[in-house]
């Protein structure tokens, strides 16, 4: 403890202050002692200590005057004890009230100093995305069937087993299930139900002719999901367009027709087109489309010699599955089958994209690795 401190824990009889000009004396060595202190406070953690010593309710300068001078003061000397108290408190008060201005102006002129934006520093560079390949391609697709006539309609991702299977003509034990195996959901029990992914985008036919009356001529682009174990060409998340045209007197001819442009604009108009004969219970007849392998111009050949190993020599690589309305499907949306025809089809729009990008593992698509995304920009 200084000798100013200890000045404090005595009485002023024990000091030896029996006059009025000892006691200012004694009042001015305080001040002169406050006013060194104050002047040294930089910051707002030595202001609050020099707050508490002399301003502190248990200890504070002004808290041992008061015990320790003032009140055990004699007559004579109080009231002069009380007026010097009093001036020292203003002064000290005046003086501690302007070091906290002095110190905030000092922290937030720091602070705003390390955040003032430099407008003359070059400014922060940010990629620009691009669409996946993936939605390129519908789009292209899209485009497509938009130049003649189609528009695009949406549905849900799950569905319940009637608009997946039972209305499509896929009755319960119907084999083609097998192939079309997916995910269930877990519903709390009690929930209607059963509810599932779908394994394509063909349940949207129903929907929309559920709500539209012919002529409809729709594209129905979506993910779809299917219980596959994954490899160079299967995964169990994929992306399909489905298409949809029903009037009143639409024929296998606009089928083909249709198709045919579709394959043209999309591959080139160098590439040549096939049907062969194929099943869904959906359509009838139903038809599988190739297109002549774009990599070794249809003829087996790889350009470098040897087997084409995209198209396995064949020459042909299959794009998609598609066909006439099966009439029975007509009989789920109330239109009647001797009034109206048309045609669906149904892409693979992954295995596509692979096809026309040389792209020969359906994985990358999904691995989400910027090298590979980077090439279709
Ligand atoms: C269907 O899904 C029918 N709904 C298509 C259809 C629609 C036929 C309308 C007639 C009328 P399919 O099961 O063949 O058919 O599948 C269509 C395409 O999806 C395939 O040609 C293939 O390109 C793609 N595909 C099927 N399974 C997978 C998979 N696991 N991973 C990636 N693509 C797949």
């Amino acid at each position: 403890m200084s000798t100013a401190d200890s000045k404090l824990t005595q009485t002023l009889a024990a000091l030896g202050i029996t006059s009025a000009e000892q006691l200012l004396s004694l009042f001015a060595e305080l001040r002169t002692r406050f006013d060194e202190q104050v002047s040294s406070v930089k910051d707002e953690e030595s202001w609050k200590t020099l707050r508490d010593a002399w301003l502190g309710r248990k200890s504070g300068v002004f808290t041992l005057i008061t015990d320790n001078w003032l009140k055990p003061a004699t007559a004579e000397l109080k009231r002069a004890v009380g007026a010097a108290l009093n001036e020292l408190r203003g002064h000290v008060d005046a003086q501690i009230e302007a070091g906290r201005v002095q110190v905030e102006a000092g922290a937030v002129s720091a602070a705003s100093a390390k955040e003032r934006v430099d407008l003359s520093l070059p400014g922060v560079v940010r990629p620009i995305g691009t669409h996946h390949l993936i939605r390129q391609v519908f789009q292209e697709i899209e485009d497509i069937f938009f130049s003649i006539g189609f528009s695009v309609v949406e549905g849900p991702e799950i569905e319940t087993p009637y608009y997946n299977f039972e209305a499509l003509n896929i009755p319960e034990f119907h084999p083609v299930r097998d192939d079309m195996d997916t995910f269930y959901l877990d519903l709390p029990k009690g929930a209607p139900g059963p509810l599932l992914l779908r394994t394509h985008t063909s349940p949207v036919q129903i929907h929309t002719m559920e709500k539209r009356q012919p002529p409809v001529r729709v594209i129905v682009p979506g993910k779809v999901y299917r219980r596959d174990n994954p490899d160079a060409t299967h995964s169990f998340m994929f992306h399909q367009i489905e298409g949809l045209a029903v009037d009143s007197d639409i024929t296998f001819c606009d089928f083909t027709g249709t198709i045919d442009y579709f394959v043209r604009q999309f591959f080139g108009e160098a590439v040549k087109t096939r049907f062969r004969p194929s099943y869904f219970p959906f359509t009838e007849p139903s038809v599988e489309f190739d297109a002549s392998c774009i990599f070794c111009g249809g003829s087996g050949t790889a350009k470098s010699g040897g087997t084409c190993g995209k198209c396995k020599g064949a020459g042909w690589i299959e794009l998609f599955g598609a066909g006439m309305v099966d009439p029975a499907v007509y009989g789920f949306v109330n239109y009647d089958p001797k009034k109206v025809s048309g045609f669906a089809f149904g892409i693979g729009i992954d295995r596509l994209a692979m096809l026309k990008y040389g792209i020969d593992d359906i994985q990358v698509f999904f691995q989400n690795d910027v090298r590979f995304l980077k090439q279709f920009p």
